[in-house]
């Protein structure tokens, strides 16, 4: 058996066999978000192939069980490229997903803003992204699917309905590029300066490998920022690990109402 199939048998035997409709990789400070999953939460360190990490802020469990009445996997943490440079990282435990059903991932994230009319505490919606932080995930997959299209890569459909979803709850969720820059040092003013001319619309540290990943995969992927700052030198506000976590809850709220509607619809 494959180290695949193995984790997801192990997971099965803890959660039930049914089938998982969708993954949710929680970002920072969003955590709270698992808590709504009716079912188990299994710690990382159990399961062969997913990451071991280790970011304040983040809950290292997956969560199985009904949210908003559709069976996911909640991934409540996820292992950032500037942990240990491996863009790879989530591979194995997207692989999981896929195994277990899963067709459909929703990935979010905290990021900074670099639009004046995104504020903190409000979401975005990725458009698409910029891999500004030039790793791929894919290096050294020999197989030619790794020539992933990323055209369409946040998937139209999926972001529909969640901007449908979005609407019905009265939220705003406007559109925009998310740059990918390694971390964990934050960015300096100049480099924001950059980010806005290439087109970018926020910025943060993570989710770009995990949609090229879930492409790969054959999972159709959509993300949501949560805007915890104005990016460097847009403000006066201090830019820290600190008020990024301080800051998520604010956008996980609306997040938590737009993916149980998003849930419902999709039943
Ligand atoms: N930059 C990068 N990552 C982030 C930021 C930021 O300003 N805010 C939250 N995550």
């Amino acid at each position: 058996m494959s180290q695949t199939a193995e984790t997801a048998a192990l997971i099965r035997a803890r959660a039930g066999d049914a089938p998982v409709r969708l993954g949710l990789i929680l970002g920072s400070g969003l955590g709270h978000l698992a808590g709504a999953v009716d079912g188990p939460a299994i710690p990382y360190a159990d399961l062969p192939g997913f990451p071991h990490a280790g970011v304040s802020g983040h809950d290292p469990h997956l969560h199985i069980g009904m949210l908003g009445g559709a069976r996911v996997a909640v991934f409540g943490a996820r292992e950032h490229y500037y942990e240990n440079g491996n863009a790879a990282a989530m591979r194995g435990a997207l692989e999981v997903l896929r195994e277990l059903g899963a067709r459909e991932l929703i990935v979010t994230n905290a990021a900074g803003s670099l639009r004046p009319d995104i504020r903190p505490g409000d979401l975005m919606l990725l458009s698409d992204h910029i891999n500004y932080n030039g790793r791929n995930p894919l290096i050294g997959e020999k197989t030619d699917a790794r020539f992933v299209p990323m055209t369409d890569a946040h998937s139209p459909a999926l972001r529909a309905a969640l901007k449908a979803a979005a609407a019905a709850e009265g939220i705003a969720l406007p559109e925009g590029v998310y740059c990918w820059y390694s971390g964990p040092s934050f960015e300096t003013p100049a480099e924001i300066r950059m980010l806005k001319l290439l087109g970018g619309d926020a910025v943060g540290m993570s989710t770009v490998p995990e949609v090229i990943l879930a492409r790969f995969l054959g999972l159709e992927v959509a993300a949501i920022s949560t805007i915890t700052n104005m990016a460097a030198g847009m403000s006066d506000e201090n830019i820290s690990h600190a008020h990024t976590k301080a800051m998520a809850p604010l956008g996980a709220a609306k997040l938590e109402r737009i993916l149980r509607h998003f849930l419902q619809s999709r039943i």
